[in-house]
């Protein structure tokens, strides 16, 4: 499969990021939304430590990501589309990659400004803090890492519907060019004695 973007599809890295940082963001709601009703036992720390250390992952990926589509650009939209659809298309793209960038941040600053220990990376490494302990700073970013989720929930409420749209009725590439290609299937095998 090819790894660079065409005129017509999404290559083989668009993808990979785009279906990893999909799965990865739901783990992290989901823990996200759970994890402050869990009994305060030595579990409790453990899942907050993975949600951040896998929060920091997505951010990673997400700079990967955002150089990549700078670099490689994106198929031009599907024939046929007109061009204000197209216009809000690559504007909820481009809010898609600020909020998924502004959510880990927002954790990140949380973190940093409630005056905990630094957590570890996935027990490797201590992870930096972005500032020192701040209370009035540590409920905004609190906030803001609450109201920026609920932002994404409903713009990839949007985008998802949308790629469904085009796919069920409007019957067009739209979401299948963010999908693997499936490879044509093989001729069948002509019998060399048997001539039609
Ligand atoms: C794309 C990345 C992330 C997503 C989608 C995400 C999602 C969430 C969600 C949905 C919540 C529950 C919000 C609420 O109802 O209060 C939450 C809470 C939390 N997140 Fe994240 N998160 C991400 C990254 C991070 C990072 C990188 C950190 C820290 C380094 C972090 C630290 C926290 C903490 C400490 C809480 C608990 C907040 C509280 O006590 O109310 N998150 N996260
Ligand atoms: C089930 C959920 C989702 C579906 C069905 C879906 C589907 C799609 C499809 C079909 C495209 C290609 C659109 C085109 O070619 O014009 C696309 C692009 C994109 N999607 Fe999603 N998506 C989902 C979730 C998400 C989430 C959670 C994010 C948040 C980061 C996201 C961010 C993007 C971005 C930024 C693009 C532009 C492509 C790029 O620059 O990599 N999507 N999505």
């Amino acid at each position: 499969m090819n790894p660079r973007n065409t005129p017509e599809r999404w290559g083989a890295v668009s993808q990979s990021f785009h279906w990893l940082i999909v799965l990865l963001i739901l783990g992290l709601a989901i823990v996200g939304l759970t994890m402050g009703d869990l009994p305060r036992t030595p579990k409790y720390f453990w899942v907050y430590t993975a949600h951040k250390s896998m929060g920091i992952t997505v951010l990673a990926l997400m700079l990967l990501r955002l150089g990549w589509r700078l670099y490689a650009g994106a198929p031009a939209p599907v024939a046929g589309t007109p061009r204000w659809q197209a216009a809000i298309a690559s504007g909820t793209h481009w809010a898609l990659y600020a909020l998924a960038l502004a959510m880990p941040l927002s954790g990140w600053l949380y973190d940093s400004s409630s005056g905990l220990r630094p957590f570890r990376f996935f027990g490797l490494f201590d992870m930096p803090k972005l500032t020192g302990p701040d209370e009035w700073l540590a409920e905004r970013a609190r906030d803001a890492h609450e109201l920026l989720f609920w932002v994404l929930v409903l713009l990839v409420a949007v985008h998802a519907g949308a790629a469904f749209y085009h796919h069920l009725f409007r019957r067009d590439e739209t979401l299948v060019r963010m999908l693997p290609a499936r490879r044509a299937r093989p001729l069948p095998r002509q019998d060399p004695d048997h001539v039609a």
